[in-house]
């Protein structure tokens, strides 16, 4: 999974690429690299490593106005110089962000067409190819055929995924890309245009993008953009304007983008489901859906489909369809669905969960469910991602644009849409009656404010992160609704802390898990009133009993834990199916200030990227 971006305007390429591979660090940061086209000349550039190591070995100046760039994670060959994307072949350069399957076979048959590798990655093949279909063969000098061309005839002999862009000497005034399975996406400046993964790369320098689907190429000159199908023929595409602006995708003054994004959500959730609450009649509207009150009559069961963080929150709108509107509900990590044998007749919806839109093996798993006739919907939060051409409905999140690796806005906007949905399916199917919906999209309303709240007494959950912040192990345990966020917490803690952390359904701790608790493992206990309250209190007296540290969250009116626990982690009262938004916030926090703790690289922990386009 990688990031990249092409320029061609009439300014100097080179600071304009570092600043927008600074923008796609998110996407990949092993190492990265530049080409810029100095007339017929290729300048290259390119090093393991940070954005800031590349920087430093660039020349102060480059004059061409076109160029490509990249950074890197690595996938095949480890992140180094040689592996570094771009990758030349003669005076071809070619970024590349996918996978190309059929590789070794390539690479096979080009070696002994007399290409010669620099690297182990499965890109160089491309560029090999495109100089092949380019030139005729490794000695040709002549074009056969113009660059355009030759990138199409390339992408007929690959199999795989790709967003691929290239410049080549002999069109030094173009710039050609191709996607295949992996976002790419144009801007379209003031003499200027751009061609990225993702949006944010640019968006300081415009605000007008094309998506360019599946197999379409992009043919730019500085002068003008064409675009074209695969046989070769001019298509029209739509001018998407981005809301967003760029400081929204920058820092806005707190050390990490994870807090920033842990802040935004007092807000974000009111844009998640701003103009789709109708409280007082309790109605949902979810203009987006093209589903009649009969088809959703007619569902019979709702598969979910997600991975991550996504699946935790799939995890939690299994109870909520369930409790909300009587569908049986079944949560499959997408990865283990595409190669399953799911019995899917076209009674099952199918519901997608990726704030990114491009996880790989949910669109796979997508397309799954979509060959035994299923219906489908997509919560998303990247508009125009991959996942929206998949799926028959579309629901954005709204949560803005998500830059820590790990997801905290993201995930708490997929819990507001799944509430929204499964209320409005209850509604429309008649399980749920219009004051008990009314009740809770009153008390959902109020939720932005109860985050806010938190956010502002978070110094207490700052304190309880440091005291805990040298453990090896955690534990989190909740029940019924709180399963799910003590699954997230656990997540959350582990992938930006390296603090190894469990987390478990908390009657499940008995048959095996409790071995391991003792004075060294603190427990997080998801303590808020509801049905199971009394439950989870048995759970706690269970792994005191063991010696263990507990820390709870419970509610702001609750004097009775303290009694029970070590330390308490207030959140306001609310609803009991809602409680569960409230104490993911706090936990985001103990996450963030344990790993703040210990030093940890938060926004860019080690090993994970932001999203995940490969298998
Ligand atoms: C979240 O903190 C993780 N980084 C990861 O589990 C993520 O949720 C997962 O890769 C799924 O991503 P998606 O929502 O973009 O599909």
């Amino acid at each position: 999974m990688c990031g990249i971006i092409g320029y061609i305007g009439n300014k100097p390429a080179m600071p304009i690429l570092i600043e927008s591979l600074k923008k796609l660090e998110y996407r990949g940061y092993d190492s990265a690299g530049i080409t810029v086209a100095d007339d017929s000349e290729l300048q290259t550039y390119k090093t393991a490593g940070r954005i800031s190591n590349l920087e430093s070995v660039l020349p102060e100046a480059i004059t061409g106005t076109i160029g490509i760039g990249h950074t890197r994670w690595a996938t095949h060959g480890v992140p180094s110089t040689d592996n570094s994307h771009p990758h030349l072949s003669g005076d071809v350069a070619v970024v590349h962000n996918g996978i190309i399957e059929n590789y070794l076979q390539l690479r096979e048959q080009l070696e002994a067409d007399g290409y010669k590798f620099l690297s182990d990655t499965d890109t160089e093949t491309i560029a090999h190819l495109l100089h092949s279909n380019l030139y005729g063969g490794v000695d040709g000098n002549e074009k056969t055929t113009d660059l355009l061309s030759a990138l199409r005839r390339t992408i007929q002999q690959l199999e795989g995924s790709y967003a691929v862009a290239t410049v080549c000497g002999s069109e030094p005034d173009v710039m050609v890309a191709v996607r295949k399975d992996s976002p790419l996406v144009v801007g379209l400046g003031d003499g200027e245009f751009y061609a990225s993964s993702d949006v944010t790369a640019f968006l300081n320098h415009t605000k007008d993008v094309v998506f360019i689907d599946d197999m379409e190429l992009v043919r730019i000159t500085p002068q003008r953009i064409d675009y074209f199908n695969m046989d070769g023929n001019p298509i029209k595409k739509d001018i998407t304007t981005i809301e967003w602006d760029i400081e929204s995708a920058e820092k806005a003054g707190y050390e990490h983008f994870m807090l920033k994004e842990i802040h935004e959500q007092a807000t974000s959730i009111q844009d998640t489901f701003s103009g789709k609450i109708f409280e007082f009649g309790g109605a949902v509207e979810l203009k987006e859906l093209n589903l009649t009150r009969e088809d959703i009559r007619n569902i019979h069961r709702l598969e979910i489909v997600a991975c991550g963080t996504s699946w935790n929150a799939g995890l939690l709108g299994k109870y909520l369809f369930e409790r909300l509107a009587g569908i049986h509900t079944d949560v499959s990590t997408s990865s283990e669905f595409r190669y399953g044998d799911p019995v899917m007749k076209n009674d099952v919806l199918t519901i997608a969960i990726t704030q990114s839109g491009e996880t790989a093996d949910t669109l796979a798993a997508i397309r799954s469910s979509k060959s035994y006739g299923c219906n489908s919907i997509a919560i998303t939060n990247v508009v125009g991602s991959t996942i929206t051409r998949e799926t028959n409905n579309v629901i954005y999140t709204r949560s803005g644009p998500e830059i820590g690796v790990a997801a905290t806005k993201t995930f708490t906007a997929q819990l507001i849409i799944l509430y929204l949905l499964a209320l409005h399916f209850g509604r429309a199917n008649g399980h749920i009656r219009a004051d008990n919906a009314k009740d809770l999209l009153v008390a959902l309303k109020r939720i932005p404010g109860q985050i806010q709240k938190i956010l502002n007494h978070q110094e207490h959950i700052r304190e309880c992160a440091i005291q805990f912040a040298q453990s090896h192990d955690y534990f989190f345990i909740g029940r019924h609704l709180n399963y799910p966020i003590a699954l997230e917490s656990a997540l959350k803690l582990k992938e930006i802390s390296y603090i190894h952390a469990e987390g478990y359904a908390a009657g499940e701790l008995k048959h095996g898990p409790l071995a391991l608790i003792d004075v060294n493992t603190p427990v997080v206990a998801i303590a808020t009133k509801g049905n199971t309250y009394d439950k989870i209190l048995s759970n706690i007296k269970e792994v005191k009993a063991r010696d263990a540290m507990v820390i709870a969250v419970a509610d702001e009116d609750d004097t009775e834990i303290e009694k029970y626990v070590d330390i308490v982690l207030r959140v306001p009262p609310t609803h009991e199916l809602l409680s569960p938004i409230l104490s993911a916030v706090a936990l985001q926090l103990l996450a963030y200030y344990t790993a703040l703790e210990r030093g940890c690289s938060i926004d860019k922990p080690r090993n994970l990227a932001k999203s995940v386009t490969v298998e």
